[in-house]
């Protein structure tokens, strides 16, 4: 009768797992922060991605951990990048499926800010045409979506401008809509190598305080041409994510970030909390919110017990 009356269902193709790639072969090297996740070679991504096809999760985000970073974030937006590499490689074994990539500069810039840097703070406009050349080498790399998380002004607009003027009008922006500087990236900064060398993202994520300019930051996003939204972290955030859902007819999706995977991580660990019934809860929860899909690094445990 549970079953019967249940007002939430969760399933694979809900979830998205975000991967991390890096050059090299062979390599599959631990993220201490988040047990279970890796710094990946490619070879082992694309051997990755046969679990998670099997499983019928919805998709994989992939961040690129690069050779060589710089003031200019030049491997970000190179053909023959870390991250291109990776999409064409997956897309060649599985063509099937869903490749979504983060379009953002700080896992390539030498100081690991978001963008370019002009005496303490990042020029937003500047940054903007890195973006859109980001995304455009995405697109043509075989990515389906392409998710800016860089929280610049008008960067989903430049993005769509150049998709469209490159022939990729059927590539799909999910915008990092109302993405929070929050504590909780501290485990992804580990694994991506990207914490700021620097002062902070304070200038450019928004304060968790605000939840009406999360809002604002939303109808923005959509006017400039997101197809879908974006609420990070998730759980902090349940009530924005329950009035984008009343407010927004587009598809919603949230990030359960790092942190948030570390935290239950570290309770098992220690045998405080039980695995899988904290993972299920808190990705119900998200569901239950109003996400219609969320990045998550549990998308292959949830998966499998769903299976
Ligand atoms: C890049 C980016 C970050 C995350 C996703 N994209 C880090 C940040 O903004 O510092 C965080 C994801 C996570 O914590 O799991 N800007």
């Amino acid at each position: 009768m549970r079953r019967l009356v249940r007002e939430t269902q969760l399933e694979p193709a809900d979830f998205i797992l975000p991967l991390f790639v890096c050059p090299g072969e062979g390599i599959r090297k631990p993220i201490s922060s988040m047990p279970g996740n890796f710094q990946l070679s490619i070879d082992e991504l694309v051997k990755e991605c046969e679990g998670a096809h099997a499983l019928g999760i919805g998709g994989i985000i992939l961040f690129g951990i690069p050779d060589h970073k710089d003031e200019m974030a030049s491997e970000n937006y190179d053909d023959n990048g870390i991250v291109q590499r990776a999409i064409r490689a997956v897309k060649r074994a599985y063509p099937n499926l869903l490749v979504m990539t983060d379009v953002c500069n700080c896992e390539y810039t030498s100081h690991g800010h978001c963008g370019y840097v002009v005496g303490n703070d990042v020029d937003n406009d500047v940054t903007l045409d890195w973006l859109a050349k980001c995304a455009v080498t995405h697109a043509r790399a075989g990515a389906d979506i392409v998710a800016p998380s860089d929280m610049m002004d008008g960067r989903v607009g430049a993005i769509r401008t150049a998709l469209d003027a490159n022939g990729f009008q059927k590539i799909a922006i999910c915008a990092y809509s109302a993405k929070f500087a929050s504590g909780f990236y501290g485990p992804f900064r580990e694994a991506a190598e990207s914490t700021p060398t620097f002062g902070d993202r304070r200038t450019y994520q928004m304060d968790p305080a605000n939840g009406r300019e999360a809002m604002h930051e939303m109808q923005l996003d959509l006017e400039e041409g997101a197809d879908m939204l974006m609420v990070k972290p998730a759980m902090p955030y349940l009530d924005l994510l329950r009035q984008a859902r009343d407010r927004f007819d587009v598809p919603l999706s949230a990030y359960q970030v790092s942190g948030e995977y570390s935290m239950i991580m570290a309770a098992v660990e220690k045998g405080w909390l039980d695995y899988d019934r904290i993972m299920m809860e808190t990705l119900t929860s998200i569901r239950r919110a109003g996400a219609d899909f969320i990045l998550t690094y549990f998308a292959r445990d949830a998966a499998k017990l769903l299976g």
